[in-house]
């Protein structure tokens, strides 16, 4: 396998031309990655109309992810998942999908620029913000529809690891004939994994997956899937799905690491992930015997219920911090490290070592809210036009929510846009550490 892109990105750099294109910065090292960084020069192809080294290098991917075909995108699973609900809005038609309450904020986002509606299912288990469902339940909420979705909406793995039962979701949507998308931005590693892991190989037709989140891939590398099982019209159609939501100024560093990946992924990198998944699953037992606690289902992915060993999050996080060790993620419930191929031996043991010098407490008793559903006044595209205002989450109850009011990570909001402020929700918000709200103007 080959690496096109690198290749042609490398040689120009190298031949020293006087770039009287694009970017500015014309290849001078102030950061020292600039040479590598082109615009869409002769040779170079393009991103959005790929016919040569791009194609190739997308043709690459495909042959590694065993889909029917596979396209880059430069900005992010954002940029993906916006892409894939154009697809799915287009090939079917419809005027609402349905889908877990654990959605990014992107999902709303393409809910507004696309002008669909959406109707949540909770995932069953996990709590309203992060969890897991499976094909019973998507079934439940299908048979209480009038008319169906013109997708079903599943995000898997989410923020915590917690992976949904994407083979008996796919059942269900295939009997009621809806295509099923995924956000698998945490999970491109799940192709490398033995066993059929990967939500194409699980049936669903689009998956969108954040390379740069669990690979080797600079930030904003991400893939778009389209499964054998999916018809022509996805792939036939994604590049302008894609070129409409994206930049026409797709970055060429990430376009090469994507395509360096290829090699990466292509030479063992399947075996040094089972290595790995060992690896972490032997440090977790370890700490378990030593009374930690951990949630969630994937391999390569730590989520510490720190309240059961007697610590918020944020605790244990500025702990860990202070030694060194700086997790993606905390709330007050969790903390959540991301391991890679990537990490040394000694980002483990280190890692094990500050975990182990933390004294056991009692365990804090204080769960998160339960949130009850909220009353629904506005699709998230009516409130997008309408005028907003920032209040005190104190005096929420009763107002409509204007905006995800959300931290990044994990971009889960406790109320989505056009809901009703509840008890509940007003809670939960504070319980996150949320002081302020954007709600519908009085008037
Ligand atoms: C579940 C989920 N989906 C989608 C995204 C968006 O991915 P990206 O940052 O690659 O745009 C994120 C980002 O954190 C995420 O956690």
């Amino acid at each position: 396998m080959k690496a096109p892109i690198c290749e042609f990105v490398k040689k120009y750099a190298q031949g020293g031309a006087s770039r009287f294109h694009m970017p500015g910065h014309k290849g001078k090292p102030f950061l020292g990655f600039e040479d590598f960084d082109i615009t869409e020069i002769e040779g170079a192809d393009s991103l959005y109309h790929a016919r040569d080294i791009i194609n190739e290098s997308e043709e690459n991917a495909t042959a590694l992810f065993g889909s029917q075909k596979t396209f880059f995108s430069t900005e992010g699973s954002s940029h993906v998942i916006r892409a894939m609900m154009y697809l799915a809005k287009s090939y079917k038609g419809g005027d609402y999908v349905l889908a877990t309450r654990n959605a990014h904020q992107s999902f709303i986002s393409a809910s507004v620029l696309l002008d669909f509606d959406i109707k949540w299912v909770n995932p069953k288990s996990g709590g309203y913000l992060c969890g897991k469902t499976d094909g019973a339940e998507i079934e439940k909420a299908l048979t209480r529809v009038d008319k169906m979705p013109f997708a079903v909406f599943v995000t898997s793995p989410d923020y915590l690891g917690n992976i949904s039962d994407i083979k008996s979701i796919n059942e269900v949507c295939k009997r009621y004939d809806i295509p099923l998308i995924v956000d698998n931005a945490h999970g491109a590693y799940l192709k490398f994994l033995e066993g059929e892991n990967h939500p194409i190989d699980q049936g669903a037709w689009l998956s969108s997956d954040s390379a740069h989140k669990t690979l080797p891939v600079l930030t904003g590398g991400a893939y778009m899937h389209i499964s054998k099982n999916a018809p022509k019209y996805f792939s036939e159609n994604a590049k302008s799905a894609l070129a409409l939501f994206g930049s026409s100024s797709p970055s060429y560093l990430t376009l090469c690491s994507l395509d360096n990946a290829n090699l990466y992924l292509n030479d063992g990198f399947d075996k040094r992930l089972s290595e790995l998944s060992k690896k972490v699953d032997a440090l977790k037992s370890r700490l378990t015997e030593n009374g930690y606690t951990f949630i969630g289902d994937e391999k390569i992915k730590i989520t510490v219920d720190t309240k059961k060993y007697g610590y918020y999050g944020e605790e244990i996080y500025k702990i860990l911090y202070k030694n060194g060790i700086v997790c993606e993620f905390y709330d007050r419930d969790y903390i959540v490290l991301m391991v890679s191929c990537q990490n040394s031996e000694n980002d483990l043991l280190s890692l094990e070592s500050v975990l182990l010098s933390i004294p056991k407490k009692s365990a804090i008793s204080d769960t998160p809210p339960t949130i009850l559903p909220c009353e629904r006044k506005f699709s998230p595209r009516e409130i997008a036009f309408l005028p907003k205002e920032e209040i005190d989450i104190e005096n929420a109850l009763g107002r409509v929510c204007a905006d995800l009011n959300v931290a990044c990570p994990p971009c889960v909001s406790v109320i989505s846009c056009g809901e009703v402020y509840n008890e509940s929700t007003v809670e939960a918000a504070k319980y996150y550490g949320i002081t302020k709200c954007n709600v519908i103007k009085n008037n």
